[in-house]
């Protein structure tokens, strides 16, 4: 028999297979490469690079080992759960454990002030907030189709929202000058571009608490985005993922309250996407949740839960440990109190090197400007210096373009994956890096001084000087790439 040669070509795969529809080629992915290359350790490897691009809350484990510990019964691997082992083991209703559902119900109300109630009937499994986003994908809109979605936004959406249902993303372009606040004036031109384009919106989707701003919205705001919707007959879908993740308290208010308050807003186009990636710091359980006021968007995604059920051993852990209030209550706010000390930590570190951010208050990143450290005000200069973070500073950060941010110059990092020394450790490398480039600056400013002074300000170096290419904040003069240019 003739021995057939490997096939490197893709013609024996489907197109779902090979459209590349993952997104891994993103600068988002190559960071998270680069720190697989080189990761940063303490002991082993205090030189390498420091991961932060990933949004995970670790600040917490110590309550939750607590937890553990106390309730060795949640457990059925332990002598005193192993009890309920078969029963666990056996079960695979795809509505799920009913105590599960009762005490994801209770937990979304507590991290929301318990200002909204939700109802057990209408929750449902996803492999996290990723496959909730798909199964709701696949439930409101064909191939083709399209959901607005206002930017910055989180790059995970790409491929969750698009590549294995075939729907589009269109882009409503926020900027800085406002605080990236969704104007209806965004929503609109975003709507009609889209229109244009021959392209069918089916819906709205919204990042409350924003990743990677780390920004909520404000009353008036979700107020606005319900009338919009409402107007055009468009879905809206809300990631919650962040709403226990807030560090200012009861100010976050949910799409869930804002609707009680609308009498006229259609409730069959609303609908919310949770998961205890970030408010409990449990990405690894997969556990993704949809809530939808629309009867039929539940059975539906209920039935596409077979693809992503979450394990019932999970689920039984989970019910015994969100259904504790005393413990539930305690863990969020002390949740908030780690996560405000860790941002206000590192914004001030900083801030006292001149960085700025845009002010937040919610998530597990900043939103850092670093305009004025790009040579040229473009996507281009935007990726040279990102190549300098992770290179020089050692620092994997995520460049503002991964989320489709519209204005070269913004990166988003992450702080609450990491103890306090790896945080300080960071900033210091920080601080080194922009307190050498304002000396290398100075430096090569006093050197074209004194050469300027030696040609005595000969008219043609004056008029080099005085363009505005040259006197621009982001003038080579005044940027570290110099230095990595050289
Ligand atoms: C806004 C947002 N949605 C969804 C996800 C995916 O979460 P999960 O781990 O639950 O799939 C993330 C993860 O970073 C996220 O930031």
């Amino acid at each position: 028999m003739e021995v057939v040669k490997k096939n490197s070509n893709n013609n024996l795969l489907s197109k779902i297979a090979t459209n590349n529809g993952h997104g891994e080629n993103s600068p988002y992915f190559d960071g998270w490469k680069a720190y697989d290359a080189n990761p940063f350790n303490l002991q082993r490897n205090p030189g390498g690079v420091i991961q932060m691009g990933l949004a995970e809350n670790q600040l917490c484990f110590d309550l939750i080992q607590k937890w553990v510990e106390g309730n060795a019964n949640a457990s059925i691997c332990t002598p005193q759960g192993s009890t309920d082992f078969k029963e666990t083991a056996i079960f695979q209703d795809y509505h799920g454990l009913p105590e599960f559902r009762a005490a994801i119900a209770n937990f979304m109300s507590q991290v929301r002030g318990n200002r909204v109630k939700f109802d057990p009937a209408r929750i449902v499994m996803s492999g996290g907030a990723t496959g909730a986003h798909e199964t709701v994908a696949f439930c409101l809109a064909n191939p083709g189709e399209a959901f607005l979605v206002p930017t910055p936004y989180y790059p995970g959406f790409d491929r969750d929202l698009r590549w294995r249902t075939g729907v589009e993303l269109v882009p409503v372009v926020c900027e800085s000058s406002n605080n990236f606040k969704i104007t209806r004036e965004a929503l609109e031109t975003a709507y009609d571009n889209a229109i244009l384009a021959n392209i069918k919106v089916k819906g709205l989707l919204i990042t409350n608490p924003s990743n990677p701003l780390g920004t909520f919205l404000d009353k008036d705001t979700l107020k606005d985005l319900v009338s919009f919707i409402n107007e055009k007959n468009i879905h809206l879908v809300c990631d919650e993922i962040y709403a226990g993740t807030v560090t200012s308290g009861d100010d976050f208010v949910s799409i869930a309250e804002v609707i009680q308050e609308e009498p006229t807003c259609n409730l069959d186009l609303i609908h919310i996407v949770y998961s205890l990636s970030k408010d409990m710091g449990f990405p690894g359980f997969r556990v993704g949740i949809i809530y939808s006021y629309n009867d039929n968007v539940v059975n539906i995604a209920r039935k596409m839960s077979s693809f992503g059920l979450v394990s019932t051993q999970t689920q039984h852990m989970l019910a015994s440990m969100l259904s504790d209030n005393k413990f539930v209550e305690n863990f969020i706010s002390e949740s908030r109190v780690r996560l405000a000390n860790r941002h206000d930590m590192f914004t001030r570190g900083l801030s006292q090197v001149g960085i700025g951010s845009l002010e937040s208050n919610a998530g597990l990143f900043i939103w850092m400007d670093l305009r004025r450290f790009l040579k040229e005000p473009t996507f281009e200069s935007e990726i040279t210096f990102w190549k300098i973070i992770i290179n020089e500073i050692k620092l994997n950060v995520s460049p503002g373009q991964s989320f489709h941010c519209s204005e070269p110059g913004w990166y988003r990092v992450c702080f609450a994956n990491m103890d306090d020394e790896t945080t300080m450790i960071a900033l210091r490398r920080i601080k080194t890096f922009v307190l050498k480039s304002k000396k290398l600056e100075i430096k090569t400013t006093r050197q074209m001084w004194q050469s300027n002074q030696h040609l005595r300000l000969s008219s043609r170096r004056l008029d080099d000087m005085l363009t505005p290419h040259r006197m621009s904040p982001h003038s080579p003069l005044a940027s570290p790439l110099v230095r990595a240019q050289t």
